[in-house]
């Protein structure tokens, strides 16, 4: 049909330009197209069976059970499944935390991503914004103020393993250390590890963010370190919270311990897919390979006169934005004056050199109007 040809040839050639968002796209699924022919639902807890038996349950369950492992955990103490994105494993990490007390505060910095917000407004969960320092990171010292002042109230503090912006890590020992201090004893520690999560693990030196370092729960983006047609995630928690929230549904005869109630089934085998064709050994290859990829990109802008940093070893490049013509061109986020290039697997040197080219073009028509 020419509409959905027109549409198809649409998004191949967007997705082959753009440099600003975390989605790789180096992926391959077609093999996985038969079961587009089929009615595949997992309904309900990956764990627990449902009467509807047309599910990937089995596949999920190992993918989690890998992410358990490379955050520093295992099936026997965490819990989890595949969500639909970050976005939901953020929620479900600030319900499980809800339920966990009385009315907590939930911090955050302002370098959070934008649903986050929206999340905390759906669970009525009152929230705190710390300010954050000019890398992204929070600002501990206003945070250790804001807390201060609620020393009495259960405590939620929501870390980002990589902001959107600048992919700036929040300092959890830092964290913890205000924690020891005000003797904080009501808490729960949620992690945003949308882009990171596959990551981090493998860094060094390795970001304190997993569950060997006490956390509660973690969000992970599918889609974007890993990659994949279709936007999903995975969220992790300690047992005992999943424990907490459980509810058996007769109608289904499964438990009701997700978000929604029908899941996808496909995205948990493209993940399953993924972890059988690259497994810990790959996962660390794409990150070196990718983090070369952004010391070069970091390197040539600042060839080029452009001011360019990164945090740390980071895949997100932040320059001064370029004009709208550019951004648009190769569609890069931005916020206020900066923009970021992230050199996920899928992007090749190739068009990191055609922008700079474009960019020192640019530039060069500037200066003539000087
Ligand atoms: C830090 C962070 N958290 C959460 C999200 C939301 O994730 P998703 O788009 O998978 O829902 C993003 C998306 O870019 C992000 O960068």
């Amino acid at each position: 049909m020419k509409r959905i040809e027109e549409i198809y040839s649409r998004i191949s050639e967007n997705s082959a330009h753009f440099l600003g968002y975390p989605l790789a796209k180096d992926f391959d699924y077609k093999a996985y197209a038969p079961f587009l022919n089929l009615c595949i639902n997992n309904v309900g807890d990956p764990e627990s069976p449902s009467t509807l038996a047309i599910d990937t349950k089995d596949v999920e369950r190992e993918v989690i059970s890998f992410f358990a492992d490379i955050l520093s955990s295992s099936i026997e103490d965490v819990w989890g499944y595949v969500t639909n994105g970050g976005t939901e494993g953020n929620l479900y990490g600030l319900y499980l935390a809800r339920e966990s007390f009385n009315n907590p505060i939930v911090y955050y910095s302002e370098s959070t991503h934008y649903s986050v917000k929206k999340n905390l407004h759906l669970l009525n969960l009152k929230n705190i914004v710390v300010r954050s320092q000019p890398n992204g990171e929070m600002d501990y010292n206003d945070l250790e103020s804001l807390l201060t002042l609620n020393r009495d109230k259960p405590a939620v503090f929501f870390l980002n393993i990589g902001t959107t912006m600048t992919e700036a890590v929040d300092d959890l020992d830092q964290i913890k250390a205000i924690i020891k201090k005000y003797a904080i004893k009501d808490y729960y520690i949620h992690c945003d590890a949308a882009f990171l999560g596959c990551i981090a693990p493998f860094v060094d030196p390795k970001p304190k963010f997993d569950f060997s370092e006490g956390i509660d729960s973690i969000s992970i983006s599918g889609h974007k370190f890993i990659g994949g047609p279709i936007p999903c995630g995975i969220v992790l928690a300690k047992r005992k919270h999943r424990n907490r929230i459980v509810n058996s549904v007769s109608y289904v005869g499964t438990l009701d311990t997700t978000i929604t109630g029908s899941r996808n089934g496909l995205t948990p085998l493209f993940l399953w897919d993924f972890i059988e064709k690259h497994g810990i050994e790959g996962l660390i290859k794409r990150a070196r390979k990718s983090q070369e990829l952004a010391a070069y990109t970091e390197k040539r802008l600042k060839e080029i006169g452009i001011h360019a940093w990164r945090n740390n070893d980071a895949l997100t490049v932040v320059l001064d934005k370029p004009s709208k013509k550019l951004c648009e061109k190769y569609q890069l986020a931005s916020e206020d004056k900066i923009a970021h290039i992230i050199c996920v697997p899928g992007i090749e040197k190739s068009q990191i050199d055609a922008f700079i080219k474009d960019y020192e073009k640019e530039l060069l028509v500037l200066e003539a109007f000087i």
